[in-house]
C-alpha cells in the first residue's frame, strides 16, 4: 500500500504523463470526480451547488510553484477575482492559497507581499484565506509568513497543520499562543522519517492528540479528514468537554466521502468542502489517487461505464 501511494505521489511529478492527461478528454473526464473544472465560473457553480447542501466551501484555484514574479501575480489575481465573486454573488466560501503559487520558490518575501494583498482584500470583504501546508522544507517558512501576516490582518488568516509531522505539537502550541486558526490534516507529501512517523498507526494517533488540542482552544478550527475514526474521536471528546458543534468545523475535499459529508451536516456540525479548480490540476489529482489508489478503478469502471 505505501508502496502505490509512494508510486502516484512520484507520478504526480511526471511531466510527460502530466501533458498528455492535462491536455486529453479522458484526463479532464477521470478528474471531474474530484476537480470542479477548468474555469473560475465552475468553481462557483460548483461552490453554490454544495452550499445548497447546508455546507460551506473554501476554493483552490489549482497550481503550485511557479517560475516567474509574472505568473505568480497572475494566480493572485484569479484569487482576487475569486473574493469579489464569493462576496458579490453571496457564496458561503472563503479560499486556500499555496505560497508556492505566490512565488515562495523565487522568493519568500514575494510570496509574503502577493498574499499579504489577497489576506487584505479577504479581510475588507469579511472573508479568510488559509495557506494550504506544502511539504516539509517550507513548512518553517510557510509558518513565519502566515505569523507575520497574522499580525496585520488577524482573524483573515490560517494555517494548514499536518499530523504526520513530528514538529506539529510544537507548531500548534504556538500557533494557538499567537490565536492563529489552524485546520489539522494528515498531510499528503512523500516525507522522510527524519521528519514524519512512518506508520499510519502513528498519524492516525497523533491526529487524534493535535484534535483535542485544538478543540479545547478558544479558537474556531478545522478538523480536515475522511477518517471515520478520527471524526467519531473528535465528536466524542467536544461532546465529553461541553464545546459546541459550532466551535470547529468538519472538512472534506469535493468529491470524498459526499455521504459521510451529508451526514455530518443532518447531526448538526459544520462542514466545509475543499473544491479545486483549473487546468492545471494533475499533481492535485496524483495526490489523492495516492491516498486511496481503489480510486483508479472506481474511476476508470464509471469512464467505460458511461
Ligand atoms: P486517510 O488517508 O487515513 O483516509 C481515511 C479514509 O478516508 C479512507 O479509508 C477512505 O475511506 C477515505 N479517503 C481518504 N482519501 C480519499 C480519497 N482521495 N478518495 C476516496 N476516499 C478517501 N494535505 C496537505 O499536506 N496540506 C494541505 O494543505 C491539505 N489540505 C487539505 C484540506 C482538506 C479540506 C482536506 C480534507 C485534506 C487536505 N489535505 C492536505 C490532505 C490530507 O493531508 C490527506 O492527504 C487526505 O485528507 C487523506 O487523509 P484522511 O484524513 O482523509 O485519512
Amino acid at each position: 500500500m505505501q508502496a502505490l501511494r509512494s508510486a502516484f505521489i512520484a507520478l504526480s511529478h511526471n511531466r510527460t504523463l502530466r501533458r498528455f492527461l492535462e491536455h486529453s478528454s479522458l484526463g479532464v473526464r477521470l478528474s471531474s470526480r474530484f476537480i470542479a473544472g477548468l474555469t473560475m465560473e465552475d468553481a462557483l457553480r460548483v461552490a453554490a451547488e454544495v452550499n445548497r447542501q447546508g455546507i460551506a466551501v473554501t476554493l483552490d484555484s489549482l497550481g503550485e510553484s511557479v517560475t516567474s514574479e509574472a505568473e505568480a501575480r497572475r494566480a493572485a489575481e484569479v484569487y482576487h477575482q475569486l473574493l469579489e465573486a464569493i462576496a458579490a454573488r453571496s457564496i458561503e466560501a472563503n479560499v486556500s492559497v499555496k505560497l508556492t503559487q505566490m512565488g515562495l520558490e523565487l522568493s519568500a518575501g514575494l510570496a509574503e507581499s502577493i498574499a499579504g494583498s489577497l489576506v487584505e482584500h479577504a479581510r475588507s470583504l469579511g472573508n479568510f484565506v488559509r495557506i494550504d501546508m506544502e511539504d516539509s522544507r517550507l513548512t518553517q517558512v510557510t509558518l513565519n509568513i502566515v505569523r507575520r501576516l497574522h499580525r496585520f490582518h488577524a482573524g483573515a488568516i490560517g494555517v494548514v497543520i499536518q499530523s504526520y509531522l513530528y514538529r506539529s505539537e510544537a507548531d500548534i502550541e504556538q500557533l494557538l499562543a499567537d490565536g492563529i486558526r489552524v485546520r489539522l490534516c494528515k498531510g499528503a507529501y512523500n516525507e522522510p522519517a527524519s521528519v514524519a512517523f512512518p506508520r499510519k498507526g502513528e498519524v492516525d494517533a497523533n491526529y487524534a492528540r493535535l484534535s483535542r488540542q485544538l478543540l479545547q482552544s478558544p479558537v474556531y478550527h478545522a478538523l480536515a479528514t475522511h477518517d471515520p475514526a478520527m471524526i467519531d474521536a473528535a465528536k466524542d471528546f467536544a461532546r465529553r468537554h461541553g464545546i459546541a458543534p459550532d466551535h470547529f468545523e468538519f472538512q472534506m475535499l469535493y468529491g470524498v466521502r459526499r455521504d459521510l459529508q451529508r451526514t455530518l451536516v443532518r447531526d448538526g456540525y459544520r462542514v466545509r468542502v475543499y473544491v479545486p479548480f483549473g487546468s492545471e490540476w494533475y499533481p492535485y489529482f496524483m495526490r489523492r489517487l495516492a491516498e486511496r489508489p481503489a480510486n483508479v478503478l472506481f474511476l476508470l469502471r464509471n469512464y467505460f461505464r458511461s
